[in-house]
Protein backbone atom coordinates (compact mmCIF):
# COMPACT_ATOMS: atom_id res chain seq x y z
CA UNK A 1 0.00 0.00 0.00
CA UNK A 2 1.09 3.46 -0.64
CA UNK A 3 2.19 5.61 2.31
CA UNK A 4 -0.33 8.34 2.90
CA UNK A 5 1.21 12.21 3.29
CA UNK A 6 0.64 12.48 7.69
CA UNK A 7 0.12 16.07 8.89
CA UNK A 8 1.93 16.39 12.29
CA UNK A 9 0.26 19.01 14.62
CA UNK A 10 2.78 20.00 17.66
CA UNK A 11 0.70 22.39 20.63
CA UNK A 12 2.65 20.74 23.47
CA UNK A 13 4.26 24.25 25.15
CA UNK A 14 4.45 27.99 23.36
CA UNK A 15 5.32 26.31 19.62
CA UNK A 16 2.30 25.48 17.62
CA UNK A 17 3.91 23.52 14.44
CA UNK A 18 2.36 21.73 11.39
CA UNK A 19 4.75 19.40 9.54
CA UNK A 20 3.89 17.09 6.55
CA UNK A 21 5.56 13.70 5.90
CA UNK A 22 5.43 10.92 3.57
CA UNK A 23 7.54 8.03 4.32
CA UNK A 24 9.95 9.59 5.68
CA UNK A 25 10.68 12.42 3.97
CA UNK A 26 9.54 16.05 5.37
CA UNK A 27 7.55 17.56 2.49
CA UNK A 28 6.80 21.25 4.16
CA UNK A 29 6.58 22.30 7.80
CA UNK A 30 5.63 25.85 9.93
CA UNK A 31 5.97 26.98 13.12
CA UNK A 32 4.60 30.04 15.39
CA UNK A 33 5.42 31.05 18.29
CA UNK A 34 4.09 32.76 21.36
CA UNK A 35 7.68 33.60 22.95
CA UNK A 36 7.69 36.54 22.45
CA UNK A 37 4.49 37.50 24.78
CA UNK A 38 5.84 35.06 27.96
CA UNK A 39 8.74 37.27 27.68
CA UNK A 40 7.63 39.72 29.95
CA UNK A 41 6.73 36.69 32.73
CA UNK A 42 10.41 35.03 32.04
CA UNK A 43 8.61 31.96 31.46
CA UNK A 44 5.49 30.24 29.53
CA UNK A 45 2.17 31.19 30.46
CA UNK A 46 -0.13 28.41 29.96
CA UNK A 47 -3.36 30.49 29.50
CA UNK A 48 -1.18 32.89 26.93
CA UNK A 49 -0.08 29.44 25.41
CA UNK A 50 -3.11 27.83 24.75
CA UNK A 51 -5.14 31.47 23.43
CA UNK A 52 -2.05 31.55 20.84
CA UNK A 53 -2.54 27.75 19.30
CA UNK A 54 -6.27 28.76 19.11
CA UNK A 55 -5.14 31.84 16.73
CA UNK A 56 -1.96 30.11 15.25
CA UNK A 57 -3.25 26.65 14.08
CA UNK A 58 -5.29 27.07 10.92
CA UNK A 59 -2.49 29.91 9.19
CA UNK A 60 0.13 27.32 10.11
CA UNK A 61 -1.14 23.94 8.77
CA UNK A 62 -2.28 26.84 5.59
CA UNK A 63 1.44 27.65 5.57
CA UNK A 64 3.11 23.89 6.23
CA UNK A 65 0.51 23.16 3.03
CA UNK A 66 1.47 25.88 1.22
CA UNK A 67 5.40 24.95 1.36
CA UNK A 68 4.59 21.49 0.81
CA UNK A 69 2.54 22.75 -2.63
CA UNK A 70 -0.02 20.07 -1.23
CA UNK A 71 -3.95 21.25 -0.44
CA UNK A 72 -5.83 19.45 2.72
CA UNK A 73 -7.39 17.23 0.51
CA UNK A 74 -3.68 15.31 0.02
CA UNK A 75 -3.69 14.80 3.83
CA UNK A 76 -3.82 11.11 4.07
CA UNK A 77 -3.54 10.83 8.33
CA UNK A 78 -3.19 13.09 11.06
CA UNK A 79 -0.65 12.59 14.28
CA UNK A 80 -0.34 14.71 17.24
CA UNK A 81 1.35 15.24 20.43
CA UNK A 82 -1.19 14.17 23.27
CA UNK A 83 2.00 14.48 25.75
CA UNK A 84 3.80 15.58 28.03
CA UNK A 85 2.91 19.41 27.90
CA UNK A 86 0.63 22.08 29.32
CA UNK A 87 -3.20 20.69 29.58
CA UNK A 88 -4.62 23.63 27.87
CA UNK A 89 -1.80 24.12 24.99
CA UNK A 90 -2.42 19.95 24.04
CA UNK A 91 -5.91 20.55 24.22
CA UNK A 92 -5.78 22.82 21.05
CA UNK A 93 -3.47 20.71 18.99
CA UNK A 94 -5.89 18.02 20.01
CA UNK A 95 -9.10 19.54 19.24
CA UNK A 96 -8.03 20.83 15.61
CA UNK A 97 -6.09 17.16 14.90
CA UNK A 98 -9.59 15.43 15.61
CA UNK A 99 -11.34 18.07 13.32
CA UNK A 100 -9.45 17.32 10.42
CA UNK A 101 -9.25 13.41 10.93
CA UNK A 102 -12.84 13.21 11.45
CA UNK A 103 -13.43 16.32 7.97
CA UNK A 104 -11.04 14.64 5.66
CA UNK A 105 -11.74 10.91 7.18
CA UNK A 106 -8.48 9.71 7.58
CA UNK A 107 -6.67 8.05 10.73
CA UNK A 108 -5.36 9.79 13.47
CA UNK A 109 -2.32 9.05 15.91
CA UNK A 110 -1.62 10.02 19.09
CA UNK A 111 2.16 10.37 19.61
CA UNK A 112 4.23 11.09 22.40
CA UNK A 113 6.08 14.92 22.07
CA UNK A 114 9.75 13.45 22.90
CA UNK A 115 9.38 10.74 20.59
CA UNK A 116 8.99 13.17 18.36
CA UNK A 117 12.15 14.80 18.92
CA UNK A 118 13.80 11.55 18.65
CA UNK A 119 12.31 10.87 14.52
CA UNK A 120 13.36 14.42 13.86
CA UNK A 121 16.57 13.68 13.09
CA UNK A 122 15.09 10.81 10.85
CA UNK A 123 13.59 14.08 8.25
CA UNK A 124 17.28 15.40 8.08
CA UNK A 125 19.56 11.83 8.20
CA UNK A 126 17.08 9.24 7.41
CA UNK A 127 16.18 6.13 9.16
CA UNK A 128 17.91 5.56 12.62
CA UNK A 129 19.79 2.31 13.25
CA UNK A 130 18.55 -0.49 15.54
CA UNK A 131 20.03 0.18 18.51
CA UNK A 132 20.87 3.79 19.01
CA UNK A 133 21.71 5.91 21.97
CA UNK A 134 19.53 8.73 22.25
CA UNK A 135 19.90 11.77 24.72
CA UNK A 136 17.22 13.63 24.64
CA UNK A 137 17.62 18.06 26.15
CA UNK A 138 14.81 19.75 26.37
CA UNK A 139 13.47 22.11 28.56
CA UNK A 140 11.47 19.59 30.26
CA UNK A 141 13.02 16.66 30.02
CA UNK A 142 16.46 15.80 30.65
CA UNK A 143 16.75 11.33 29.37
CA UNK A 144 19.71 9.08 28.01
CA UNK A 145 17.45 6.51 25.81
CA UNK A 146 18.25 3.03 24.26
CA UNK A 147 15.91 3.39 21.03
CA UNK A 148 15.49 0.06 19.16
CA UNK A 149 12.79 0.18 16.98
CA UNK A 150 11.30 3.75 17.87
CA UNK A 151 7.38 2.31 16.61
CA UNK A 152 7.54 -0.96 17.59
CA UNK A 153 9.51 -1.47 20.63
CA UNK A 154 9.81 -0.44 24.10
CA UNK A 155 11.94 2.42 24.94
CA UNK A 156 14.19 1.65 27.40
CA UNK A 157 15.49 4.87 29.89
CA UNK A 158 19.17 4.18 31.10
CA UNK A 159 18.86 7.93 33.16
CA UNK A 160 16.78 10.46 33.36
CA UNK A 161 16.98 13.70 35.40
CA UNK A 162 15.94 13.96 39.09
CA UNK A 163 14.97 17.25 39.42
CA UNK A 164 15.65 20.00 36.43
CA UNK A 165 16.33 19.43 33.07
CA UNK A 166 19.21 21.22 31.46
CA UNK A 167 16.90 23.59 29.16
CA UNK A 168 14.99 24.55 32.45
CA UNK A 169 18.66 25.38 34.17
CA UNK A 170 20.23 27.25 31.61
CA UNK A 171 16.29 29.12 31.34
CA UNK A 172 16.67 29.67 35.20
CA UNK A 173 20.19 30.59 35.54
CA UNK A 174 19.92 33.12 32.44
CA UNK A 175 17.28 35.16 34.45
CA UNK A 176 19.34 35.22 37.83
CA UNK A 177 21.98 36.34 34.96
CA UNK A 178 19.86 38.98 33.73
CA UNK A 179 19.51 37.65 30.19
CA UNK A 180 16.07 37.46 28.88
CA UNK A 181 14.07 34.65 28.24
CA UNK A 182 14.49 32.09 26.60
CA UNK A 183 17.87 31.88 28.70
CA UNK A 184 18.84 28.60 26.45
CA UNK A 185 19.58 30.52 23.60
CA UNK A 186 20.57 34.01 25.57
CA UNK A 187 23.49 32.05 27.03
CA UNK A 188 25.01 30.59 24.34
CA UNK A 189 25.31 34.15 22.98
CA UNK A 190 26.89 35.73 26.09
CA UNK A 191 29.05 32.68 26.35
CA UNK A 192 31.26 33.50 22.97
CA UNK A 193 33.16 35.99 24.32
CA UNK A 194 33.70 34.46 27.75
CA UNK A 195 36.14 32.03 29.28
CA UNK A 196 34.55 28.56 30.02
CA UNK A 197 37.76 27.69 32.58
CA UNK A 198 36.54 30.93 34.30
CA UNK A 199 34.05 29.16 37.06
CA UNK A 200 34.65 25.81 38.66
CA UNK A 201 30.56 24.81 38.72
CA UNK A 202 29.93 21.49 39.73
CA UNK A 203 29.69 18.25 37.66
CA UNK A 204 26.29 16.28 39.62
CA UNK A 205 25.99 12.70 39.29
CA UNK A 206 29.16 11.82 37.96
CA UNK A 207 29.14 7.93 38.55
CA UNK A 208 25.31 7.61 37.41
CA UNK A 209 23.41 7.54 33.97
CA UNK A 210 20.72 10.31 35.11
CA UNK A 211 20.78 13.96 35.61
CA UNK A 212 20.48 16.22 38.09
CA UNK A 213 20.66 20.00 37.33
CA UNK A 214 19.27 21.45 40.32
CA UNK A 215 22.38 21.58 42.69
CA UNK A 216 24.57 23.14 39.53
CA UNK A 217 21.50 25.90 38.62
CA UNK A 218 21.79 27.30 42.56
CA UNK A 219 25.93 27.29 41.94
CA UNK A 220 25.71 29.59 39.16
CA UNK A 221 22.76 31.92 41.23
CA UNK A 222 24.86 32.04 44.48
CA UNK A 223 27.72 32.80 42.39
CA UNK A 224 26.09 35.84 40.57
CA UNK A 225 24.51 37.09 43.32
CA UNK A 226 28.07 37.01 45.17
CA UNK A 227 28.56 40.03 42.55
CA UNK A 228 25.84 42.14 44.34
CA UNK A 229 27.09 45.71 43.68
CA UNK A 230 29.55 44.90 41.04
CA UNK A 231 29.59 44.03 37.70
CA UNK A 232 28.71 40.24 36.96
CA UNK A 233 31.12 38.46 34.40
CA UNK A 234 28.03 37.57 32.68
CA UNK A 235 30.12 36.22 29.75
CA UNK A 236 32.73 34.21 31.79
CA UNK A 237 29.50 33.02 33.94
CA UNK A 238 27.48 31.82 30.52
CA UNK A 239 30.58 30.28 29.57
CA UNK A 240 31.49 28.12 32.42
CA UNK A 241 27.99 27.11 32.72
CA UNK A 242 27.49 25.84 29.41
CA UNK A 243 30.93 23.87 29.64
CA UNK A 244 29.37 21.82 32.94
CA UNK A 245 26.16 21.12 31.43
CA UNK A 246 27.61 20.17 27.91
CA UNK A 247 30.56 18.24 30.09
CA UNK A 248 27.88 16.16 32.18
CA UNK A 249 25.52 15.38 29.42
CA UNK A 250 28.01 14.60 26.65
CA UNK A 251 30.58 12.28 29.16
CA UNK A 252 27.39 10.31 30.02
CA UNK A 253 26.02 10.03 26.95
CA UNK A 254 29.53 8.24 25.17
CA UNK A 255 29.94 6.57 28.24
CA UNK A 256 26.01 4.90 27.87
CA UNK A 257 27.13 4.17 24.16
CA UNK A 258 30.56 2.26 25.30
CA UNK A 259 28.93 0.68 27.76
CA UNK A 260 26.19 -1.10 25.78
CA UNK A 261 28.24 -1.22 22.60
CA UNK A 262 25.69 1.19 20.39
CA UNK A 263 27.86 2.87 17.97
CA UNK A 264 25.43 5.80 17.17
CA UNK A 265 24.53 8.50 19.50
CA UNK A 266 21.30 10.73 18.42
CA UNK A 267 21.27 14.25 20.62
CA UNK A 268 17.52 15.87 20.41
CA UNK A 269 15.68 18.07 21.77
CA UNK A 270 16.06 22.19 22.38
CA UNK A 271 19.33 21.86 24.21
CA UNK A 272 20.87 19.86 21.02
CA UNK A 273 20.91 23.85 19.76
CA UNK A 274 23.36 24.77 22.17
CA UNK A 275 26.54 24.85 20.17
CA UNK A 276 28.85 23.82 23.07
CA UNK A 277 26.70 20.99 23.20
CA UNK A 278 27.40 19.99 19.55
CA UNK A 279 30.49 20.75 19.31
CA UNK A 280 31.51 18.57 22.90
CA UNK A 281 29.55 15.43 21.54
CA UNK A 282 31.48 16.26 17.91
CA UNK A 283 34.76 15.81 19.57
CA UNK A 284 34.12 13.27 21.99
CA UNK A 285 32.30 10.88 19.24
CA UNK A 286 34.79 11.36 17.44
CA UNK A 287 37.46 10.15 19.95
CA UNK A 288 35.07 7.24 20.68
CA UNK A 289 34.33 6.28 17.38
CA UNK A 290 30.50 6.80 17.87
CA UNK A 291 28.55 8.36 15.05
CA UNK A 292 26.50 11.05 15.90
CA UNK A 293 23.47 12.65 14.70
CA UNK A 294 22.34 15.65 15.49
CA UNK A 295 19.00 16.89 13.42
CA UNK A 296 19.65 20.58 12.06
CA UNK A 297 18.54 23.69 14.62
CA UNK A 298 15.08 24.54 13.17
CA UNK A 299 14.25 20.46 13.86
CA UNK A 300 15.73 20.48 17.17
CA UNK A 301 13.52 22.65 19.27
CA UNK A 302 9.42 21.71 19.10
CA UNK A 303 7.72 21.77 15.34
CA UNK A 304 5.12 19.58 13.78
CA UNK A 305 7.43 17.92 11.17
CA UNK A 306 8.73 15.69 13.86
CA UNK A 307 5.43 14.71 14.92
CA UNK A 308 4.39 13.95 11.73
CA UNK A 309 7.55 11.61 11.26
CA UNK A 310 6.51 9.58 14.22
CA UNK A 311 3.27 9.25 12.32
CA UNK A 312 4.63 8.06 9.31
CA UNK A 313 6.55 5.19 11.08
CA UNK A 314 3.67 4.23 13.10
CA UNK A 315 1.61 4.07 9.46
CA UNK A 316 4.60 2.15 8.45
CA UNK A 317 4.96 -0.38 11.18
CA UNK A 318 1.08 -1.00 10.57
CA UNK A 319 -0.35 0.67 13.52
CA UNK A 320 -3.65 0.77 14.52
CA UNK A 321 -5.42 4.29 14.57
CA UNK A 322 -6.22 6.49 17.99
CA UNK A 323 -10.09 6.29 17.85
CA UNK A 324 -11.75 9.83 18.22
CA UNK A 325 -12.12 10.32 21.77
CA UNK A 326 -8.25 9.80 22.15
CA UNK A 327 -7.42 12.09 24.89
CA UNK A 328 -4.47 14.41 26.21
CA UNK A 329 -1.78 13.24 28.91
CA UNK A 330 0.31 15.98 30.11
CA UNK A 331 2.67 13.96 32.37
CA UNK A 332 3.20 11.15 29.75
CA UNK A 333 5.84 8.64 30.66
CA UNK A 334 7.85 7.99 27.44
CA UNK A 335 7.65 4.02 26.94
CA UNK A 336 6.13 4.22 23.43
CA UNK A 337 5.93 6.22 20.81
CA UNK A 338 2.15 6.66 20.36
CA UNK A 339 -0.03 7.36 23.11
CA UNK A 340 -2.60 5.29 22.73
CA UNK A 341 -3.35 1.59 22.34
CA UNK A 342 -1.72 -0.09 19.46
CA UNK A 343 -1.43 -3.48 17.67
CA UNK A 344 1.37 -3.32 14.90
CA UNK A 345 2.20 -5.75 12.49
CA UNK A 346 5.41 -7.70 12.94
CA UNK A 347 8.93 -6.15 11.86
CA UNK A 348 8.87 -6.04 8.14
CA UNK A 349 6.08 -7.31 7.57
CA UNK A 350 5.08 -3.39 6.27
O1 LIG B 1 12.59 20.94 23.00
P1 LIG B 1 12.19 22.34 23.26
O2 LIG B 1 12.00 23.28 22.09
O3 LIG B 1 10.88 22.42 24.10
C1 LIG B 1 10.57 21.47 25.08
O4 LIG B 1 10.00 20.42 24.70
O5 LIG B 1 10.94 21.75 26.24
O6 LIG B 1 13.33 22.92 24.25
C2 LIG B 1 13.27 24.22 24.76
C3 LIG B 1 14.51 24.41 25.62
C4 LIG B 1 14.48 25.72 26.41
O7 LIG B 1 14.83 25.45 27.75
C5 LIG B 1 15.56 26.57 25.72
O8 LIG B 1 16.17 27.49 26.60
C6 LIG B 1 16.52 25.50 25.26
O9 LIG B 1 15.68 24.44 24.81
N1 LIG B 1 17.38 25.95 24.16
C7 LIG B 1 18.72 26.09 24.29
C8 LIG B 1 19.20 26.60 23.07
N2 LIG B 1 18.12 26.76 22.23
C9 LIG B 1 17.03 26.35 22.93
N3 LIG B 1 19.53 25.82 25.33
C10 LIG B 1 20.84 26.07 25.18
N4 LIG B 1 21.37 26.59 24.05
C11 LIG B 1 20.60 26.87 22.98
N5 LIG B 1 21.15 27.37 21.86
ZN1 LIG C 1 10.01 19.66 23.00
Amino acid sequence: MDSPVVLGIESSCDETGAGLVRRGRLLGHAVASSMDEHARYGGVVPEIAARAHVHAIRPVIQRALEEAGLRMADIGAVAVSTGPGLSGALQVGLAGAKGLAYALDVPLFGVHHLAGHVAADTLAHGPLPNPCMVLIVSGGHTSLLLVRDLARDPITHLGDTLDDAAGECFDKVARAFGLPYPGGPAIDRAARLGDPRAVPFPRPLPSSYDFSFSGLKTAAARWAEGHAGRALPVADGAASLQEAVADVLTSKAVAACVEHDVDTLVVVGGVAANSRVRSLAEARCRTAGITLRMPPLGLCTDNGAMIAAVGDLLIRAGTKPAPLDLSIDPSAPLEYAALHPVATAPAGAA
